[in-house]
């Protein structure tokens, strides 16, 4: 295939023993809300997933509470809509993937919710996706409603540039450049497909520390019971 690899950029989370930026991930989430939300999902994810993550549970139910959410039938078999509680789940933009297509020229969105597990390259391939538009070179054709970016497999994709320099205006005052947002956003997508991604590299240091002292320990202790054979 012609499409562009992805280069490797230095995530602060990189390193084997590297969190998380946790107010890479809430600014994140405020570009998916933001942003993204208009055409993807993220299925799996529920407000109180946020909790103690991004958010304080009082922003959390906040932020929930602003979702009409569909419920019911009540006792008398109606459906009707109530605020948004924490244990609800984002609210989807389609109502099935006929509409979604429909609305997107016939493509797609794919739910983001482990899309960095899904593609190959992770976040640098979202990162780089994101930020590599362009004009297609000299003598190459891009079909209506679709738009030249070297990073999608065939060149060709049907997602519109979704951001750009102040796309949006970020609660904590970070200057919102292209790259600033590409980066947040693929950091609060790296946590949605691993939430257990700090505690995986904190249980890895601790069994290396662990490892430290008790290796030389069972080394030490070997060779004293196996002296009296020497
Ligand atoms: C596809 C991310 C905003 C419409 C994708 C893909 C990713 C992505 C990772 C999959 C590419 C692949 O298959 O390899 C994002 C992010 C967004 C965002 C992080 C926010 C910053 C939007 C918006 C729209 C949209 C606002 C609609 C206006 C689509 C469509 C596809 C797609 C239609 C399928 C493209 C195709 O298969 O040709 N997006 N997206 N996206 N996105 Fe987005």
């Amino acid at each position: 295939d012609l499409e562009l690899h992805p280069p490797q950029y230095p995530w602060s989370h990189a390193g084997p023993l590297s969190s998380l930026d946790h107010a890479s991930i809430r600014r994140g989430y405020q570009v998916y809300k933001q942003v993204c939300s208009a055409c993807h999902s993220m299925e799996y994810l529920a407000f109180r997933n946020l909790v103690g993550v991004s958010h304080t549970e009082e922003e959390a139910k906040t932020i929930a509470e602003e979702v009409e959410v569909v419920d019911g039938p009540d006792e008398s078999g109606e459906m009707f809509t109530r605020p948004g509680k924490l244990s609800d789940y984002f609210p989807k933009p389609y109502a099935n993937p006929e509409a979604a297509r429909n609305a997107n020229n016939g493509a797609l969105p794919p739910d983001l919710s482990y899309i960095v597990n899904a593609r190959h390259g992770g976040e640098d391939y979202v990162f780089s996706l994101l930020t590599g538009y362009c004009e297609p070179p000299a003598g190459v054709d891009v079909r209506e409603g679709l738009y030249y970016n070297p990073y999608f497999v065939g060149q060709a994709i049907g997602m519109a540039p979704p951001i750009y320099n102040e796309v949006l205006e970020y609660d904590d005052g970070t200057p919102a450049t292209m790259s600033q947002v590409a980066k947040d956003v693929c950091t609060f997508l790296r946590w949605a497909a691993e939430p257990e991604h700090d505690q995986r590299k904190r249980m890895g240091l601790k069994l290396l520390m662990g490892a430290v002292i008790l290796v030389p320990l069972i080394y030490y202790m070997k060779r004293h019971r196996w002296s009296v054979l020497k």
